[in-house]
């Protein structure tokens, strides 16, 4: 019998989708880099579907990759078309939230929303947000280790998770859902499966920690002069307003591009910064600490947003959709010490110019995690592609001892530069990793390492 015949008789006709009926969806992430379909899709209900479908795959050594909301954008979900793709959007649900223990259980195919409004209807919160909160799915965000815009104040997805299931490459299933904030017994297992984009093991099911609510959250938009100032901005509202729950900088070409094309304009003059901070101190406290700011010309400019409306306006300029038209546009993903981020930009967009003069480049992001996007556009000469742009910003975050992901992953598009921030030694004991949790090499084969 054939492995897709296996299939269909293990996990009935329903769950096994080819050709028409997989739709055009499997093939790529929000990269859009993805150009291949998979053989064919399957869609387990349950834990032990999929780990019976694992056992199959493995045994006829034909290679998998898990997709959920298929919004990353390193293409670690992206087929090269050999892989049988396993969508885990029926494994979906929460399981219970328990307040005295401050957990929330969900399914892996939840989507992240479905569980922060789980959390908030039981009066707790799910630290972890970010933009694709209504697509992405809880399984996702733990194999990637998702950032997002609160990590600031509560870390990434790793430091949210207590507990998880995940199935093997043969089938076994590793239970691991601990929902006690200390756990010292052995290794502990589910950092294996945080972050590893799919290549040790398919997480099933999650134990999240939820918080207190934050309380009310204002949002502020600072117009800031130089680097430096937003560095010192950082710093001083972290001592000055209490828990920052986000502070997010733009650089003046990305904040203008974006804000002008959505037709938004905050201040009168234009500034070569702008930061998001949202606090959760009172007015009162807000309007001395930015007084304070102002005296000193730590920051030229503020504002406070006076509604939902508002702070929704700031996150849109912030979250730049408009900028996604610019052609053959990359968004890079890297990390640096925060000291060092204003001189990496000026240094990398000077590259950048020197090769395409006529080059888009603009900076936003996470600063205070140490985290900055980049949006390069350039239209290509002969002979020339996207290798050339990424070859010039991490050359030049190589001199900075920077890191080539920070939270989107490594995936497909980063695997050619993963030496460039690794050491040998690392690089060799992932490998015996994975050859121990994954030996015949079927999940998500060609992504990470
Ligand atoms: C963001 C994504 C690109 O921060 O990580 O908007
Ligand atoms: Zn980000």
């Amino acid at each position: 019998m054939s492995l897709i015949a296996e299939l269909r008789a293990a996990l009935g006709d329903t769950a096994v989708l080819e050709g028409e009926a997989m739709g055009a969806r499997p093939a790529s992430d929000m990269s859009l880099t993805g150009t291949s379909l998979p053989r064919a899709v399957i869609r387990p209900r349950s834990t032990e579907e999929l780990a019976t479908a694992l056992r199959l795959c493995n045994a006829a050594g034909v290679p998998v990759i898990a997709q959920g909301g298929m919004t990353g954008l390193a293409g670690g979900a992206n087929p090269s078309g050999n892989e049988i793709a396993i969508s885990l959007e029926l494994i979906r649900g929460i399981e219970e939230v328990d307040a005295a223990s401050a957990t929330l259980v969900a399914k892996a195919g939840t989507p992240l929303e479905e569980c922060q409004r789980a959390a908030e209807e039981a009066g707790l919160f799910l630290a972890l947000d970010l933009g694709s909160r209504g697509s992405c799915t809880i399984g996702g965000n733990l194999s990637t280790n998702a950032g997002g815009i609160r990590v600031i104040r509560y870390g990434m997805a790793r430091e949210q998770v207590l507990g998880l299931e995940a199935v093997l490459a043969d089938g076994t299933v590793i239970s691991s859902m601990n929902r006690m904030l200390k756990n010292n017994a052995g290794y502990d297992l589910k950092h294996l499966f945080i972050g590893s984009e799919g290549t040790l093991g398919l997480v099933t099911r999650v134990v999240l920690r939820l918080h207190p609510p934050p309380g009310e959250i204002t949002t502020l938009l600072c117009a800031v002069e130089s680097y430096e100032q937003v560095v010192a901005l950082l710093r001083r509202a972290q001592s000055g307003l209490g828990g920052i729950v986000a502070f997010e900088a733009m650089w003046r070409d990305y904040f203008h591009f974006n804000a002008e094309a959505l037709k938004l304009r905050f201040f009168d003059a234009e500034h070569p910064f702008w930061v998001i901070v949202e606090s959760t101190m009172d007015r009162e406290a807000i309007e001395t600490f930015l007084s304070a700011c102002l005296e000193d010309a730590l920051i030229s400019d503020a504002l406070i947003a006076q509604s939902q409306a508002q702070s929704r306006q700031i996150w849109s300029v912030r979250h730049g959709h408009p900028i996604e038209v610019l052609p053959n546009l990359l968004n890079f993903d890297v990390s640096l010490p925060i000291g060092m981020i204003g001189d990496y930009a000026v240094a990398c967009t000077a590259a950048l110019k020197q090769r395409w003069p006529a080059a888009h480049v603009s900076f936003y992001g996470h600063v205070g995690d140490s985290n900055v996007h980049i949006c390069v556009s350039v239209l290509y000469g002969p002979g020339e592609d996207m290798h050339d742009v990424d070859g010039i910003v991490y050359g030049v975050l190589g001199q900075y001892h920077g890191s080539i992901s920070a939270e989107h992953g490594i995936g497909t598009l980063k695997r050619p530069y993963l030496h460039l921030s690794r050491t040998p030694a690392e690089l060799a004991l992932m490998r015996s990793l994975k050859q121990a949790l994954d030996p015949k090499g079927i999940l998500n084969p060609g992504k990470v390492i």
